[in-house]
């Protein structure tokens, strides 16, 4: 039995590497350290909620009691840290809680990882670290680290702290440099759930800026099986880059949705573009293909189709986020612990 403490895994990508990892495997165990911020969702994990090999503790990385409690409770071994504030938008309003999740929260758990002799951390990154393209060329993970939004210089001081502690103290570290996400539960203020569901209410839907940013598209089950490789064999003190070379420009991905919903292109308006938005991302992941042999299994036409259809069958799950009934759900199940 593997012991697996896995960060975040309430948002989007945890709870989605979660249910896949539980259902595919029983030979690990995983302690889901979550927050519960307004990204956080237990929703997202009740097939799996009940599964011997699973336990929930809602608490924050950057409590370091806890962490080391939790560490010392369920001989924890491996780390798969996914636990962040993951919205440039919202680090634009408010930077604190970006550095101190972020940031101070990564620091806690590489020091209960030194200090528990931890046989992996895998610390999730992204391809936001590198700063943004011009119109050629891929990130490779040789390319500089030059973040531009207060969430991506978070991110990569983190990415840096965590082969920091490889270099300096010898820990097994590997870093996943991933691309943009889409697929089910992922929280509705990020581009691709908020168009589908700003169609299905009949809402304008707001272009940044020429609406021809680019952004590189990966369905967040080829990122999961990703995951899953690097934590069983990346090798440590290395960088993996994983994408799935889908390219798109942001007017492009809306056109494209309402045309999967059957509407006109009348709901679109252009807006004022992000502060200091990033024009291009796109990624070389040919290292984890060719040393670890990963290949993505879903293609965008149909994975961006199964996402919509994935919104539209699941209106319960994103109207209880909208009206806010999930907070009081969580207040019910909880109270103010
Ligand atoms: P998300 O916002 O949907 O989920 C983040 C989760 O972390 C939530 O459940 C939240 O409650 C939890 N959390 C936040 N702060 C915490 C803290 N201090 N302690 C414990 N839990 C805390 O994010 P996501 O899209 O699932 O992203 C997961 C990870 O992947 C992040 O590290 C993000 O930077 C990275 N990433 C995301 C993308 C993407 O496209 N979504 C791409 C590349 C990398
Ligand atoms: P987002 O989903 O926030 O991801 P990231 O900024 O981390 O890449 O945004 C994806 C792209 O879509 C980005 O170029 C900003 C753009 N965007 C809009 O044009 N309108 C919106 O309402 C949102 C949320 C994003």
């Amino acid at each position: 039995m593997k012991n697996i403490l896995v960060t975040g895994g309430a948002g989007f990508i945890g709870s989605n590497y979660i249910n896949y990892v539980l259902n595919k495997r029983d030979d690990i165990f995983i302690v889901n350290l979550d927050k519960l911020t307004y990204a956080g969702n237990l929703e997202n994990l009740k097939s799996i909620e009940n599964n011997r090999n699973y336990t929930f503790v809602k608490g924050d990385i950057v409590n370091g009691e806890l962490v080391d409690y939790l560490f010392r409770k369920y001989n924890i071994e491996y780390v798969v840290n996914f636990a962040a504030e993951s919205h440039v938008d919202r680090s634009i309003l408010g930077s604190e809680v970006f550095y101190q999740s972020n940031v101070i929260g990564t620091n806690v758990l590489l020091e209960a990882g030194k200090r528990f002799g931890i046989k992996k951390f895998l610390q999730v990154s992204t391809d936001e670290v590198y700063g943004s393209l011009g119109p050629e060329g891929l990130f490779t993970e040789e390319n500089q680290i030059v973040p531009n939004s207060p969430y991506s210089s978070s991110k990569a001081a983190a990415d840096l702290m965590a082969l920091s502690f490889y270099h300096t103290h010898g820990m097994p570290v590997v870093i996943t440099r991933y691309s943009n996400n889409y697929g089910p539960y992922q929280f509705p203020e990020k581009l691709i759930p908020l168009m589908i569901i700003n169609i299905l209410n009949d809402k304008k839907l707001p272009v940044y800026g020429d609406g021809l940013n680019v952004r590189d598209w990966i369905y967040v089950l080829d990122h999961n099986k990703a995951v899953d490789l690097v934590l069983e064999n990346g090798k440590i003190g290395n960088v993996y880059n994983i994408g799935a070379s889908q390219e798109m420009k942001n007017i492009e991905i809306v056109k494209l949705i309402l045309n999967i919903l059957g509407k006109d292109e009348s709901l679109i308006e252009y807006v004022k573009d992000r502060p200091g938005h990033d024009r291009r991302y796109a990624i070389d992941s040919s290292k984890i293909q060719n040393e670890l042999g990963w290949t993505p299994d879903y293609k965008f036409e149909q994975a961006i189709q199964d996402t919509v259809k994935w919104y539209v069958e699941n209106k319960n799950w994103w109207e209880r986020i909208i009206s806010g009934d999930y907070q009081k759900y969580y207040a019910n199940l909880y109270g103010n612990k």
